[in-house]
């Protein structure tokens, strides 16, 4: 089968894109509204960036009358109204559920901490709390927004953000920074409502040789 995007319904373009592209990472998004109200949101369209300097992307949407979500209006750059600052949170099994409940669009001035249970723990660098129970936690200054079309219902953004500061749980990573993934038990998308854990893997050096695979 072969389709024309431009023949597609804007949602089945987007069942397409987000029933495509798995398995995917989820940030655990948190921000605080300049008025001090917290939120917290999942968003799959995500991914770390760079490591020179140490970056990662997400992807707001616009909601469906074209505004902005409350996660972008909060941490867009201070000149235009948000905090130019957010965390981005580990997705794992131990609080799937509550991701997904931190989906539910709440209206402007109520958190989605209070309506998941979830506790806060401060920051360091930046003014939003992290998820106290996530085993890591990167906060962010807001680098840069593209907006793909501004005011367009559905239309997309992209978020970039600079990692000041890194938390881990000493419990998931070892002297060497390398990761136990068993213990981390992160969540990814995949289309519709489907789910998929990152406890089961296969190894394979990269390359002809696999030569880095131990550096
Ligand atoms: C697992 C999961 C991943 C999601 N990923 C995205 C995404 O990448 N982009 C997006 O615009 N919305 C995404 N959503 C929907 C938002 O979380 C939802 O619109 C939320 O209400 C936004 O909250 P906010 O207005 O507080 O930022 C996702 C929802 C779930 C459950």
């Amino acid at each position: 089968m072969q389709l024309d995007p431009s023949e597609l319904a804007q949602k089945d373009r987007y069942r397409l894109l987000i029933g495509l592209v798995v398995p995917r990472p989820i940030a655990f998004v948190s921000t605080v509204s300049r008025d001090g109200v917290t939120n917290l949101a999942p968003y799959s369209f995500f991914n770390g960036l760079a490591s020179e300097p140490l970056s990662v992307l997400f992807c707001p949407a616009n909601r469906p009358d074209g505004g902005e979500k409350d996660t972008l209006a909060n941490c867009k750059p201070e000149s235009e109204g948000g905090t130019g600052e957010f965390v981005v949170n580990a997705s794992i099994e131990g609080y799937a559920a509550e991701i997904a409940l931190a989906a539910e669009p709440l209206p402007h001035g109520e958190s989605e901490f209070d309506l998941t249970g979830l506790a806060t723990a401060p920051s360091t660098r930046v003014k939003p709390p992290r998820v106290a129970r996530s085993p890591w936690a990167f906060e962010c200054e807001t680098l840069q927004i593209v907006r793909l079309a501004p005011g367009v219902p559905n239309a997309g953004n992209v978020v970039i953000g600079r990692v000041v500061r890194i938390h881990v749980d000493d419990a998931v990573l070892d002297a060497k920074l390398r990761v136990d993934y068993d213990r981390l038990a992160a969540i990814g998308r995949l289309g519709g409502i489907a789910y998929c854990k990152t406890r089961e893997r296969f190894e394979l050096a990269p390359g002809k040789t696999g030569s880095r695979a131990s550096a």
